[in-house]
């Protein structure tokens, strides 16, 4: 297994419950993510309850954290309305400014996007989710449902952190984070990378700015991993698409010292643009890559 921390966060799990898992998280196929039918055999094989089970591997979701910043490794799993559970932790980036940051709740709830849920119905999460990660939840399409599972504390609704909230509701916008969209855009190109970048604007969340947005990253090793842009009603929580990108290969435990090539693809009717932005993050990875730029 490629990820020292994942090993590391299996053996401290309970000895039965580690040697259960150890098949699933050591398979090739592996994803940091756990099927429903994997869910419910650990269940009955370890004697854990579904809210115990979820606690009991908030350790290895946090294995994927990068947090070279905070040093502070935030795990959360999510469980799409599939029954499928995906894994997520945040990502600091380093001599970038704080608010390029991707928390666990983020990289959770996109990584179960990018792998096709059209909804969220729980979020099981180490530590109290902050007034941001609220607020980027209150967009998805499932926010007057979702339930939230802390340590030591009873599952409660969303919408039961945060009372009298602010939403799209607000700003007249019906098209939730996660609904299936009607976009299809499409490039007259051969272009692998860029067409990638394509896929993922069309199922991009940019009601508020326009700027519908994807972006592909290629590895050294030729796998590309893309990501949708995901705007939020508030501005400021919206987790852009680099990010999702990166947490997609973070995810399937790649490192960004393996990025060989970036593609972002927007609209040129949105009011805003990424492409500054997703340079300077690549920028001060020390990639020495120009991003590919297309705006359509
Ligand atoms: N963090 C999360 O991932 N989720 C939260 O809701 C609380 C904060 C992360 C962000 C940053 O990487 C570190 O914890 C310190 O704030
Ligand atoms: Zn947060």
């Amino acid at each position: 297994m490629e990820n020292k921390q994942l090993q590391k966060a299996l053996q401290t799990l309970p000895e039965n419950l580690a040697g259960y898992l150890k098949p699933i998280v050591e398979s090739d196929s592996f994803s940091a993510t756990i099927s429903a039918l994997q869910f419910e055999k650990l269940m009955s094989q370890a004697n854990l309850s579904d809210k115990q089970l979820r606690l009991a591997l908030l350790p290895l979701a946090a294995s994927y954290s990068i947090s070279p910043i905070s040093n502070f490794c935030v795990g959360a799993i999510v469980r799409g309305l599939s029954g499928r559970l995906y894994f997520g932790a945040n990502i600091e980036f380093a001599n970038s400014p704080l608010g390029q940051s991707v928390h666990a709740e983020q990289s959770a709830i996109s990584h179960a996007w990018m792998k096709g849920e059209a909804g969220i119905q729980d979020i099981t999460i180490n530590y109290s989710p902050c007034g941001h990660c609220r607020q980027f939840m209150n967009e998805l399409n499932t926010a007057q449902t979702l339930m939230v599972q802390l340590p030591e504390r009873e599952a409660k609704s969303l919408q039961a952190y945060l009372p009298e909230s602010f939403g799209p509701n607000d700003l007249n916008i019906d098209t939730l984070l996660m609904d299936d969209k009607p976009l299809a855009h499409h490039i007259n190109s051969d272009d692998r990378l860029l067409n990638k970048a394509v896929e993922a604007l069309n199922i991009s969340h940019a009601p508020y700015s326009g700027n519908y947005g994807g972006v592909a990253i290629k590895l050294d090793d030729n796998v590309i991993y893309t990501g949708a842009y995901a705007e939020n009603a508030a501005f400021n929580p919206s987790l852009p698409a680099l990010q999702v990108a990166i947490i997609q290969m973070q995810m399937a435990g790649k490192n960004v010292a393996q990025i060989s090539a970036v593609a972002l693809v927007e609209l040129k009717t949105g009011q805003i643009s990424h492409q500054a932005s997703t340079q300077s993050v690549l920028d001060a990875l020390d990639l020495d890559i120009a991003v590919k730029y297309l705006s359509i």
